[in-house]
């Protein structure tokens, strides 16, 4: 914020993502985006958004949940490491320019340029809608417009899966910039992690939490454990001396992911293809690491969860800023558009 308030100083370019809160963040969150986050808070202009109402656009059924996991959400960014004096952090559903923004931009997409979104048509295969798609889920992806356009970002952390997603986002702002003559909008880039995303510890494409497959970021040290002992490995793999195979095998999957020390990965890979290298040797070595690096977010949680009158006052003080901010470029896109404008016409 120091930067636009001060035209001095050099403009740094702005980062927006945000998550849906509907149950803890894992270790797909981790190396999917949390981490991008951690290091682009150094440098950025960084917002990030706990997505209560997008998460509605798939559980209207249970608004509970959603609001329960507010609170969660926003303790495990504190718990990472997420620095409210770096980070603005806001809930969505208080961000009422948001949902102005989403009605406006509805008219520059059409529904046929929503169904043919890959990422919309693999969840809706995944949720089983069939044919009863909520109106708001197959239009979310213009929210998603809103979310990025509003703050005005530069730049989007997310997982490969959406893509799309930015990629809609785009075509929405230069309808627009076409439309007014300017770059009322800028458009947004996708920084997606080159390792991929990191599948379930049975081996399953995604991690989630609703297919048990995934280790939350509050986990407990026995649940790590439990975790680790149980991942899938090569099933051929019955003996210590078989040959094994590393490709599929989510213990060096996610050695790959969390391992700093590349050539003892390298040379336990080569032994366990020889054959001689048990599987409990890299799960021994594997749970070391992910103890490592949750305990610290796991007891930074713990404290933080009894402190909720200063959570509550991190989401409330960042709300309040993003909707200076967002409400600032509502102003603007309906500037840029000519629509009516009740207080210029009324003053
Ligand atoms: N769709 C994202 C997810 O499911 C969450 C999200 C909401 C988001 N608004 C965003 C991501 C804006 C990036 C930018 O994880």
């Amino acid at each position: 914020m120091q930067d636009n308030l001060n035209p001095t100083a050099s403009p740094r370019r702005t980062v927006l993502t945000g998550d849906r809160p509907t149950g803890p963040l894992h270790l797909g969150h981790y190396v999917g985006s949390l981490k991008t986050r951690l290091a682009l808070q150094e440098t950025h202009q960084q917002f990030v958004l706990v997505a209560d109402t997008q998460a509605m656009t798939d559980n209207a059924h249970d608004p509970d949940k959603v609001r329960r996991n507010v609170l969660e959400v926003a303790l495990d960014y504190l718990a990472v490491g997420i620095d409210p004096g770096k980070t603005t952090i806001a809930v969505q559903s208080a961000l009422p320019a948001l949902a102005e923004l989403t009605l406006l931009y509805m008219n520059f997409v059409t529904v046929a340029r929503l169904e043919r979104n890959p990422t919309i048509k693999e969840e809706i295969q995944a949720r089983g809608f069939g044919r009863d798609i909520p109106a708001g889920f197959l239009c979310y992806p213009v929210a998603q417009a809103a979310d990025i356009t509003g703050f005005k970002a530069h730049v989007v952390p997310v997982g490969e899966d959406q893509a799309p997603l930015i990629e809609q986002t785009n075509e929405i702002v230069r309808r627009i910039n076409r439309q007014v003559g300017r770059d009322v909008l800028p458009e947004a880039q996708a920084l997606i992690p080159t390792t991929g995303r990191l599948p379930g510890v049975d081996g399953k494409a995604k991690m989630s939490k609703s297919q048990g497959n995934s280790i939350p970021l509050s986990s407990s040290a026995d649940a790590i454990r439990e975790s680790v002992r149980s991942m899938y490995t090569d099933p051929n793999h019955l003996r210590a001396s078989d040959p094994g195979t590393v490709e599929g095998n989510m213990v060096f999957t996610y050695l790959d992911a969390f391992d700093e020390d590349r050539a003892t990965v390298e040379r336990l890979k080569a032994e366990y293809r020889a054959g001689g290298l048990g599987d409990m040797v890299v799960k021994r070595r594997l749970e070391e690491q992910l103890q490592a690096l949750i305990a610290p977010i796991r007891e930074r949680r713990e404290q933080l969860a009894r402190e909720p009158g200063y959570v509550f006052d991190v989401l409330r003080a960042g709300t309040q800023r993003a909707q200076a901010v967002t409400q600032g470029t509502l102003d603007d896109v309906r500037a840029a558009l000519g629509t009516f404008s009740f207080d210029a016409v009324t003053r």
